[in-house]
C-alpha cells in the first residue's frame, strides 16, 4: 500500500453539494415519473366519496417534487459558487479545442471497451470523457430547472416564476412540449447516474484510486502522479 500517495482533490463543500444533489434527483426523478403517470390512481382519480381517505395525493407528490426543485436550485446556485471559492472546485470546460483532449479520450475509450489494460492506462484525476459528461450533466440539470419553474409558474402566472422562467414554455412551444422536454432530460440524467456509478464503481477495481470514497474522504490514491495533477494547484 506505501506504493500509493494521496492527492486531495474534493473539498467539503463539493461533497456534501454531490450528496444533496444526488439525493434531490432520487426524490425528483421519483415523484417526477408519478406525476407524468400517476399509476397508483389510474386515469380516472380516485372515487370523490373516499379522496378523504387518501394520503397520496398527488398534490403531496407535486409538493415534494417542488421542494425538492427547491433544494435542487439552491444546491446549484451553491455549486456555482463555491466555484470560485476553491480552485479544485471550479468548473471545467472540457478542452476539446487541444489535441491532447482527444488522444486522452480515445485512450480512456479504448480502456472502457476492454482493447487497453486499465491498470496500465494513463492515470488522471478526471478523464476527459469524465469531465465532458459532468460539463454536459451541469447543462441538465440547469435545463431542468428552468423547464421546471418555467411549468411551475404556469399556476401563478403573474408570479415571481412565471415573470422570469415563463418564456421557456413559449419557447418550446406550450405546456405539453416542455412536460416533455422535462420528462426526456429527466432520463438523460438518470442514464448518465447509472454509467456514472458503473464507471466510477470500475475505476476503483481498475486502478484502485479509492474513487468511491473520494466522493466522502476528498482523496484519491495514485501510483504516480496523474497526468493532469496541473489542475489541483
Ligand atoms: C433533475 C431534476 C428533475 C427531475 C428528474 C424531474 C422530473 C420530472 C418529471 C419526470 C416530470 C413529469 C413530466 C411529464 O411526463 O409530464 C416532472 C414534472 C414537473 N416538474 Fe420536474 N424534475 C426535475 C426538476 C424540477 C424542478 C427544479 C422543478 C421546479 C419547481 C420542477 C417542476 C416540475 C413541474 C412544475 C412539473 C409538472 C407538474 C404538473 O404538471 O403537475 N421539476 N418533473
Ligand atoms: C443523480 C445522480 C448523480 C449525479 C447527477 C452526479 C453528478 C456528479 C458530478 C457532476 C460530478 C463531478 C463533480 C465536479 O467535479 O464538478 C460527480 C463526481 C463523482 N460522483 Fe457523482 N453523481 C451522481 C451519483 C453518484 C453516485 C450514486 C455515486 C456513488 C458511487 C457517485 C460518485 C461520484 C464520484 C466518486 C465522483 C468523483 C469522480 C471523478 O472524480 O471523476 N455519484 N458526480
Amino acid at each position: 500500500m506505501k506504493e500509493y500517495k494521496r492527492f486531495y482533490v474534493f473539498s467539503p463543500s463539493l461533497r456534501i453539494w454531490h450528496w444533496i444533489n444526488f439525493l434531490s434527483i432520487v426524490v425528483l426523478f421519483a415523484t417526477g415519473i408519478y406525476i407524468g403517470n400517476p399509476f397508483f390512481i389510474g386515469s380516472q382519480g380516485v372515487e370523490a366519496a373516499l379522496v378523504h381517505g387518501q394520503r397520496l395525493t398527488m398534490g403531496l407528490i407535486r409538493e415534494v417534487h417542488f421542494i425538492a426543485g427547491y433544494i435542487l436550485l439552491a444546491s446549484f446556485i451553491f455549486r456555482m459558487l463555491i466555484a470560485f471559492m476553491d480552485k479544485r472546485d471550479r468548473l471545467f470546460i472540457p478542452k476539446f479545442w487541444k489535441s491532447e483532449f482527444w488522444s486522452r479520450l480515445g485512450e480512456t475509450l479504448q480502456e472502457y471497451a476492454l482493447m487497453k489494460d486499465s491498470s496500465e492506462g494513463s492515470l488522471q484525476i478526471r478523464n476527459p470523457l469524465a469531465r465532458t459528461a459532468y460539463f454536459l450533466v451541469y447543462v441538465a440539470i440547469l435545463f431542468m430547472i428552468i423547464t421546471g419553474f418555467g411549468m411551475y409558474g404556469i399556476s401563478d402566472p403573474s408570479g415571481f416564476w412565471a415573470s422570469i422562467f415563463g418564456w421557456v414554455v413559449w419557447f418550446l412551444g406550450g405546456e405539453f412540449p416542455t412536460h416533455m422536454w422535462h420528462h426526456w432530460v429527466a432520463w438523460l440524467i438518470i442514464l448518465f447516474a447509472i454509467i456514472h456509478v458503473y464507471l466510477v464503481i470500475r475505476e476503483d477495481f481498475t486502478k484502485k484510486t479509492g474513487e468511491v470514497s473520494s466522493m466522502f474522504n476528498g482523496y484519491k490514491f495514485f501510483k504516480k502522479e496523474p497526468a493532469d495533477l496541473e489542475e489541483l494547484k
